[in-house]
């Protein structure tokens, strides 16, 4: 068995977005959002370079990084501590290109042509994510509720102009 849980691999799935720290040289963090977060196996998580300059320069002289994935709806998720190697040939790469040509996380042509880089992530440490807003005894459902309401109402606020 792998570190990833079902559960942490249900919610990479799900979410399809992760937040992206790497180390800067002068030893500042570097955060920034990927899309195409996705589970490889059961100790790996990958994503797409496709306009992530820093992300990559800071993994290529230093290897640490760490993923967050949250489920803004019931404010639960996971952070995934581990290290990431950027690959731009060779058959793992062509392999996780091919991932994001076909099949469920399949980018448009556009993006996929500017797939510079792929970043494969072995997962050392993976810890639950969970929101405050539990500490009064909230359940999933009353918590996702609320926030379901809110974007509800941000979205026709929006429409409406
Ligand atoms: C929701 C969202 C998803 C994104 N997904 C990706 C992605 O999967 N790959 C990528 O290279 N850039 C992605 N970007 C763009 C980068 O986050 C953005 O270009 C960022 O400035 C790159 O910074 P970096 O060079 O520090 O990584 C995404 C941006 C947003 C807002």
């Amino acid at each position: 068995m792998g570190i990833l849980t079902e559960d942490m691999k249900r919610v990479v799935r799900e979410q399809r977005l992760g937040f992206v720290a790497t180390v800067c040289p002068d030893g500042t963090p570097n955060l920034s959002p990927k899309g195409t977060t996705a589970v490889w196996d059961d100790d790996h998580l990958v994503f797409a370079d496709i306009c992530s300059p820093r992300t990559v320069a800071n993994l290529r002289r230093n290897p640490a990084v760490e993923i967050n994935v949250v489920d803004p709806a019931v404010r639960k998720g996971y952070r995934f501590k581990g290290t990431g190697r950027v690959l731009t040939e060779g058959p793992a790469y062509e392999e996780i290109r091919a991932f994001y040509r076909r099949g469920p996380r399949a980018v448009g042509d556009a993006i996929y042509e500017r797939i510079h880089a792929v970043v494969l992530v072995t997962v050392e440490r993976a810890l639950p994510l969970v929101s405050p807003a539990y500490d009064g005894g909230a359940t999933e459902a009353e918590i996702a509720g609320a926030w379901e309401r809110y974007w509800q109402a941000l979205w026709e606020s929006r429409r409406r102009g």
